[in-house]
């Protein structure tokens, strides 16, 4: 299994199922297909007026660069769309993570976007009235959540494996140290009050 696979996979099984992107929720999507897809123009001018609105996510883009962002997030949309939503669209979703963190996107402003999509399909979903609304906001919101883990859960996986390469340290010690750093911080955070 190649390693962006095994990643997506560590990301999964560690969401409780009810939590998980799952098998009705792809159903739904594949039900509203052509209408979501009708969404893409309104939905990436949304997105990237977001991130060129707000001075930490703008400072990521070089100049001239939103042309081919909001080519790429039209790709995204609609392969994620399309579907399947299988295991090779979750590793691919790592390996989109990895792209971010080369740009030094950070994990918040990720998190942020995947909610901004499921907003943005709840939202336009009950104004067309769609008599599944819900079932499809949901269904969006637990893909939201899915992509955000795999995503993060990548950030912390290269991240380690990077202190490994540099600095020969294992991802196991690693671990072990933010472990005690988390309690020594704690301690002086009881202590203050
Ligand atoms: C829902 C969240 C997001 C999705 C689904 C998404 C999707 C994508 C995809 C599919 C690519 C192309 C990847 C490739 O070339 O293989 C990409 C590239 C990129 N994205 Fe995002 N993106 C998200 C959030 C963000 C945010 C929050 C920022 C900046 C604040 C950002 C900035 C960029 C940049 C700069 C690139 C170009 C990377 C490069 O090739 O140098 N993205 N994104």
């Amino acid at each position: 299994m190649s390693k962006i696979l095994e990643i997506a996979g560590e990301a999964l099984e560690q969401m409780p199922p009810e939590t998980r992107f799952r098998p009705e929720d792809e159903e739904v999507i594949a039900r509203h297909r052509e209408t979501l897809l009708s969404w893409t123009p309104e939905l990436v001018q949304a997105f990237y007026d977001t991130l060129f609105a707000h001075p930490p996510t703008k400072a990521v883009f070089r100049e001239g660069e939103r042309p081919d962002r909001e080519k790429t997030l039209e790709g995204w949309w609609q392969r994620t769309v399309e579907g399947p939503l299988d295991e090779t669209y979750f590793a691919w979703m790592a390996k989109v993570g990895l792209v971010h963190v080369v740009r030094q996107v950070e994990n918040p402003m990720m998190l942020a976007m995947t909610s901004f999509v499921a907003r943005f399909v709840e939202r336009k979903a009950h104004e067309a009235k769609l008599s599944d609304a819900d079932p499809l906001s949901e269904a969006f919101y637990r893909l939201s959540m899915t992509v955000g883990a795999v995503i993060t859960h990548g950030y912390d996986r290269h991240q380690a494996m990077a202190l490994y390469n540099v600095a020969g340290m294992e991802p196991a010690l690693l671990e072990r140290l933010t472990a005690e750093e988390a309690r020594a911080l704690l301690e002086a955070l009881r202590k203050e009050g």
